[in-house]
């Protein structure tokens, strides 16, 4: 309960990984504002199980691709909760609406990746930062990988709009570095019970062996619990000094070298 008392506000956390941070962050005491956008029975599934914990909170609707959904998302949040120690912006649109090769892409696509992350960051860390008060806690859940290599072809906007969030994250950090509110980015690797479930059950299992042949070192994909974990540290008054970070959970996955074939490198 080391997180007693505290608002957080999880962007995304009707399934998936923000459920987990979700689960997590109620489990430390903390009372939980659980977004969707519109998977409402998902939501309210959320919130049922951070009830469980033993806290409160709240459901929210919006589409945070559309700056005037956020503000009234955050008017919401003030509205109920008074004020938020904790903003963790995790949502990422659907599939269909980014993932295309860049030479085929729309600029609907383009937009949506860049607006659901870099935009949407760019005003919730504004609008978090109105309602916070000194010591509070921003993170964003992105995929540093994606904004650093260039073989995912159709990851290709997403990709460079998590480059864009990763660095929004230091230059925020500094921003509100004054207030004690720190900013920072996790990483996850492939993630168990995510949108990597809705890939076709040979895909997703050649995934999940990929992981455990030992291109993640720990031998496994992640699960939303690992990050909602990570989410947590990065929230405890111990973590007050770190700021402006990408934290990869991934079990040691971004570590791995890809120039040479596993078994080489496994001596
Ligand atoms: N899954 C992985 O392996 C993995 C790896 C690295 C990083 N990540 C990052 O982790 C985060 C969560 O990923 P996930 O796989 O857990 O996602 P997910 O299961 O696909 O869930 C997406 C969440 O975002 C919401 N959402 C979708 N479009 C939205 C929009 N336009 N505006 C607001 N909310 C929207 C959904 O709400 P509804 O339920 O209402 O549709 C849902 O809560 C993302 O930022 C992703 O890039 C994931």
């Amino acid at each position: 309960m080391a997180l007693q008392g505290k608002h957080a506000l999880i962007t995304g956390s009707s399934r998936g990984i923000g459920r987990g941070i979700a689960l997590k962050l109620a489990e430390s005491g903390v009372n939980v504002g659980v977004h969707y956008r519109q998977n409402e029975a998902a939501a309210n599934d959320t919130l049922a199980k951070v009830r469980e914990r033993g806290v409160d909170g709240l459901t929210v609707q919006a589409d945070v691709s559309r700056p005037e959904d956020i503000s009234r998302m955050f008017n919401r949040v003030q509205a109920e909760f008074g004020k938020l120690d904790i903003f963790v912006s995790n949502a990422r649109p659907e599939i269909p609406e980014f993932y295309q090769p860049l030479m085929d892409m729309t600029l609907e696509q383009y937009d949506m990746a860049f607006d659901s992350q870099a935009k949407a960051f760019f005003l919730g860390v504004r609008e978090s930062a109105r309602l916070m008060p000194d010591g509070g806690r921003i993170i964003a859940v992105t995929y540093s990988p994606s904004g650093r290599t260039g073989s995912w072809q159709p990851w290709g906007a997403m990709g460079a709009a998590k480059a864009a969030l990763d660095s929004l994250c230091r230059y925020f950090a500094v921003a509100l570095a004054k207030r004690g509110i720190t900013v920072n980015g996790v990483s996850p690797g492939a993630t168990d019970d995510s949108v990597l479930n809705g890939l076709p059950p040979e895909v997703f299992q050649a995934i999940k062996d990929w992981h455990e042949s030992g291109w993640t070192p720990v031998g496994r994909m992640g699960t939303p619990a690992d990050i909602g974990n990570a989410v947590a540290l990065l929230c405890m008054e111990e973590a007050s000094f770190i700021t402006g970070q990408i934290i990869h959970a991934d079990g040691g996955g971004s570590i791995m070298d890809p120039v040479f074939p596993l078994a080489i490198q496994q001596g």
